[in-house]
């Protein structure tokens, strides 16, 4: 057989047509490698793209167990935290009745001298139900962290009507509400309080708050804002003339990024109030607003920035 061309298609049968020298058979050679090079790329995108979606997901997963672990580490500080402060002298543990009535000491004492914080309830109407119903959520958050507090503040709610939603839902949704030891009335702030010693609490102000005064009166806004709507405490205390201050974000905190790109310096009452509570007791508004800023909300502290960029 030496010598002789076989027929095209036994020699494509019997090498696979890789080492053929007849010329004609060049183009279809070319074709099949064009194919394959063809192919090739297309290929090699699906796996990119499967490759990439595995590590978008496995970044995602990964940093979703960050910070459950983050808030596990927080509450089982917390944990510890109260637990210290629920013992006596001597470090033995107290009762349960014992912590109450200790609990409800302070917060008598703090009717009759703490500092004053009262959440202006005049805003509903802003409000849809759901909102409303959210609003006496954070209510019983807000008076929950007042409890556990060393020096818990005198807690006044106002223009809370005992006709409306948000007090009907205040008693279904918070045990012990009728209990609070808190003032509610439905009286406007504006009628308890003289205006001079007035400092309403808003996002939008453009002063940031320095300390926590006991001879002023702090304002929060009873807003819940789902659908975000803008500067209505602030226009609210622009219209009766009183002091607007914001907390000092500007000042202690800088940006981080975050796959959403989202950044909101609007708290809910009771994440304000806890961070003015952390304030009161620490003097520090770095650890308050370390400790009170959900990390959802894009700040981060500038100490922990540079911690992380020297890192
Ligand atoms: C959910 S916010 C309402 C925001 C709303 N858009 C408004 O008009 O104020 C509820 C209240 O918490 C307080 N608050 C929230 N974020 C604050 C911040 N960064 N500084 C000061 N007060 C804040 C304000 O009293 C505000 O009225």
């Amino acid at each position: 057989m030496e010598g002789e061309t076989l027929p095209l298609q036994e020699q494509r049968c019997c090498d696979d047509g890789l080492s053929q020298t007849n010329e004609s058979l060049i183009p279809d050679l070319y074709d099949f490698l064009r194919i394959d090079v063809e192919l090739e790329p297309v290929g090699n995108d699906r796996e990119e793209n499967a490759c990439s979606k595995n590590v978008m997901r496995k970044q995602r997963n990964w940093e979703r167990r960050v910070e459950a672990n983050k808030s596990k580490r927080k509450e089982e500080k917390q944990r510890k935290k109260l637990n210290s402060r629920n013992k006596d002298i001597n470090g033995t543990q107290l009762s349960k009745r014992v912590m109450k009535a200790i609990t409800k000491e302070r917060l008598e004492d703090a009717r009759e001298a703490g500092l004053v914080l009262c959440v202006d309830l005049s805003m509903t109407d802003h409000m849809s139900h759901k909102e409303i119903s959210r609003l006496a959520g954070q209510i019983r958050r807000l008076y929950g962290s007042n409890k556990k507090a060393l020096q818990p503040f005198h807690i006044f709610l106002t223009e809370l009507k005992r006709d409306s939603l948000l007090y009907k839902e205040c008693v279904r949704m918070n045990d012990g509400f009728l209990n609070y030891l808190i003032d509610v009335t439905d009286e406007t702030w504006f009628h308890l309080f003289p205006s001079e010693d007035v400092i309403y609490l808003t996002p939008d102000a453009s002063k940031a708050l320095e300390r926590v005064d006991e001879d002023k009166v702090y304002i929060l806004g009873g807003l819940v804002d789902e659908s975000i709507q803008k500067k209505i405490s602030y226009k609210r205390a622009k219209e009766l003339g009183v002091r607007t201050m914001r907390l000092p974000i500007d000042e202690y905190m800088v940006k981080k990024s975050n796959p959403k790109n989202f950044y909101s310096k609007i708290l809910a009452i009771n994440q304000v109030f806890e961070i003015l509570l952390a304030f009161c007791e620490t003097k520090d508004w770095t650890t308050a607003l370390a400790s009170g800023i959900p990390p959802g909300k894009g700040y981060v502290v500038t100490s922990l920035m540079s911690s992380e960029v020297g890192q």
